[in-house]
């Protein structure tokens, strides 16, 4: 089971670092897998706590993944962590072990406070659309064009026909962010 969160880390100076991650439940414990270089691997190490934030807000998701990692947060109960205004809920981890790997080191974490702060009103099938969606933008360098293209045709049904203004907003960073990696592409290929 893996829970796509807004995962808040921050470095020993106290500088919060805001990134969309998939967290890994196992058992009691959840489980952050960054991939290396990243700056949430960095400062785990450096503060080794983290918040996972669980909201609806698919605006966060795809802000952070076309540069616009600007967002309210607070600071957290328990641990030197900072909560996003936007979450519905949040859990406030620890880490208690590390597995190193070359690739995907996985930081294990103990839950050591949960708090609730607004209701969840239900599923919406434009916010699952934005969350696929921004993981295919994670992938662009990785996936092949056709396959980009075959699923965000799938996913823009559902943007067209339940989609809010905020997904909108959401699905239009990401479209754009794509149209500006083929756009590079095609400029690296001329050269
Ligand atoms: C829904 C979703 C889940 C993601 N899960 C992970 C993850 O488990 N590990 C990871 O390294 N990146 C994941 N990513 C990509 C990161 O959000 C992105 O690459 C991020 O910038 C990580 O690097 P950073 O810590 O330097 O910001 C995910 C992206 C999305 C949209």
């Amino acid at each position: 089971m893996i829970r796509e969160c807004i995962v808040t880390t921050q470095n020993r100076a106290g500088v919060v670092h805001i990134a969309p991650i998939g967290l890994i439940e196992e058992g009691e414990h959840l489980v952050i897998a960054p991939f290396r270089p990243s700056l949430t691997l960095d400062n785990l190490r450096e503060n080794p706590a983290a918040v996972a934030n669980y909201t609806d807000d698919v605006l966060v998701f795809a802000g952070c993944l076309t540069g616009r990692r600007d967002w309210p947060t607070r600071p957290a109960a328990t641990i030197a962590g900072a909560v996003l205004e936007q979450a519905l809920a949040h859990a406030e981890l620890r880490v208690v072990a590390v597995a190193e790997d070359a690739v995907r080191p996985r930081f294990r974490c103990a839950v050591v406070h949960e708090a609730a702060h607004a209701p969840f009103r239900g599923f919406n099938r434009a916010r699952a659309a934005v969350v696929e969606a921004a993981i295919l933008v994670s992938r662009l360098h990785m996936l092949p064009a056709d396959k980009i293209d075959r699923e965000i045709a799938y996913l823009q049904i559902a943007i067209d026909k339940t989609a809010g203004p905020r997904e909108r907003q959401a699905w239009d960073w990401l479209m754009e962010k794509v149209t500006e990696h083929r756009a590079k592409n095609k400029e690296e290929r001329r050269a």
